[in-house]
């Protein structure tokens, strides 16, 4: 089989890719590990910045988010018991668009399968070939048989734990880490949202998220220990919890009800320089890992799909490499800034094991900080509802 572009990893980068490919008539494949519904049965952050929505509109793909989303234009910052408001508009010129990662990545699947895309399922043992020569392969197993596939070009959308990364030599590449001690314990319930915008909390028992997905459909994370797990919390443990960790005004009207879904995820920044080797492209969680609490996972997975396609289509229209060759180090330079971001929201809002009273003031006068300057208001606005590509 020959394609342009073989794709690797069937998640929200690798499908964005195969969709903007395909609407500018360049041929590429998926190669996903697992089921269709296996992926899409994972749960994910729900706020989108306008870059990936632009990008969803441009790849055909946007009909379901611009009929079901909803705009918010800021968010709840929440300490000492009490809570002040960003307005984004007031520093920007765009809101943000609350629809779940999820039902983006089940709009990416349906046009994929509109247009008849080449998408494989269950493959296996995916080995990439000759990424530094001007013929790279991959070879693959699909339901048992042995599949080849020559390529241009292969991108690399296969998530940290993915194939394509471990391609770059160990002496070619640089990681970058850095692991907090605390994780986040989700759920999802089907309640009222606690209050019409998102409410971030610090509190003197740790970091609390109230989000959504829609007017009946809730999403609350706690900061939990790293080695917690989601059998030590019940319903109530959780909806107590979480009543004490945001202020009052809210706990008292936060309608609880049963959890649907419960998880806890571990707290990461990770950053592999370059994200290109030779004819090898990684785009997404493969390249690059944030703490959720900027909500920069999918939105800068975006941005390196944009990169990308951007890159490809000058090749493939004009044989123009200018802008493959600068990949890396294009893509770089925006990651950087959205780890800075992911730091230092994760840095200000949560409550650190190790935390001195000096370090505890420090953190209350940067929310101080914060809630009275309009300068530091419009920098986190700034970045939090995109910065441009
Ligand atoms: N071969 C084929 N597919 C693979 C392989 C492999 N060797 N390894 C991983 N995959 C698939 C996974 O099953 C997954 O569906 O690659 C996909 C990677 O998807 P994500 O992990 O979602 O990463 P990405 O598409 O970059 O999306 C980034 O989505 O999961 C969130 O937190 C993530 O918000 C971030 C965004
Ligand atoms: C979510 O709705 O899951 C969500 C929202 C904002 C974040 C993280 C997660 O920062």
């Amino acid at each position: 089989m020959r394609v342009n572009v073989a794709i690797i990893g069937g998640g929200p980068s690798g499908l964005l890719l195969a969709q903007l490919l395909h609407q500018s008539g360049i041929d590429a494949i998926v190669l996903e590990r697992k089921t269709r519904e296996y992926v899409l049965s994972r749960i994910r952050a729900g706020v989108l910045e306008r870059g990936i929505v632009d990008l969803m509109v441009k790849a055909g793909a946007a009909d379901r988010l611009q009929a079901e989303s909803f705009t918010h234009d800021g968010t709840v910052i929440a300490y000492k018991g009490e809570s002040f408001a960003i307005p984004f508009s007031k520093y920007t010129a765009h809101p943000v668009t609350v629809y779940g990662q999820t039902e983006l990545t089940r709009d990416l699947y349906d046009a994929r399968e509109a247009v008849n895309g080449k998408t494989l399922f269950n493959v296996e043992d995916v080995v990439i070939n000759n990424a530094k020569s001007s013929s790279p392969s991959i070879d693959c197993i699909v339901d048992g048989k042995q599949v080849h596939i020559d390529c241009d070009y292969i991108a690399g959308c296969d998530g940290f734990h993915g194939v394509s990364r471990q391609t770059i030599p160990p002496e070619a590449r640089r990681e970058y880490e850095k692991n907090y001690p605390f994780g986040w314990l989700g759920i999802l319930s089907e309640t009222k949202p606690v209050h019409e915008e998102l409410i971030y909390a610090n509190s003197d028992r740790g970091f609390a998220l109230c989000s959504m997905r829609n007017e009946r459909l809730s999403r609350y994370y706690l900061q939990c220990d790293t080695n917690d797990h989601i059998d030590n919390w019940s319903d109530a443990q959780f909806w107590d919890e979480l009543k004490k960790r945001i202020p009052e005004k809210f706990a008292d009207t936060l309608e609880s009800g049963p959890s649907i879904e419960k998880s806890i995820a571990p707290l990461r920044s990770f950053v592999c320089e370059p994200m290109q080797w030779g004819r090898l492209f990684l785009c997404g969680d493969a390249a690059h890992i944030v703490p959720p609490t900027g909500a920069k996972g999918l939105n800068t997975a975006a941005s390196d799909v944009h990169y990308l396609f951007t890159a490809l289509k000058q090749w493939y229209a004009e044989k123009d490499h200018q802008l493959l060759d600068t990949y890396s180090q294009t893509a770089l330079k925006r990651v950087w800034k959205v780890e800075r971001f992911s730091w230092w929201m994760t840095t200000m809002l949560h409550r650190f094991p190790d935390q001195s009273d000096f370090d505890l003031q420090i953190q209350s006068a940067e929310l101080d900080f914060l809630r009275e300057s309009e300068s530091a208001q419009a920098s986190l606005a700034t970045n939090y509802v995109g910065l441009p590509y």
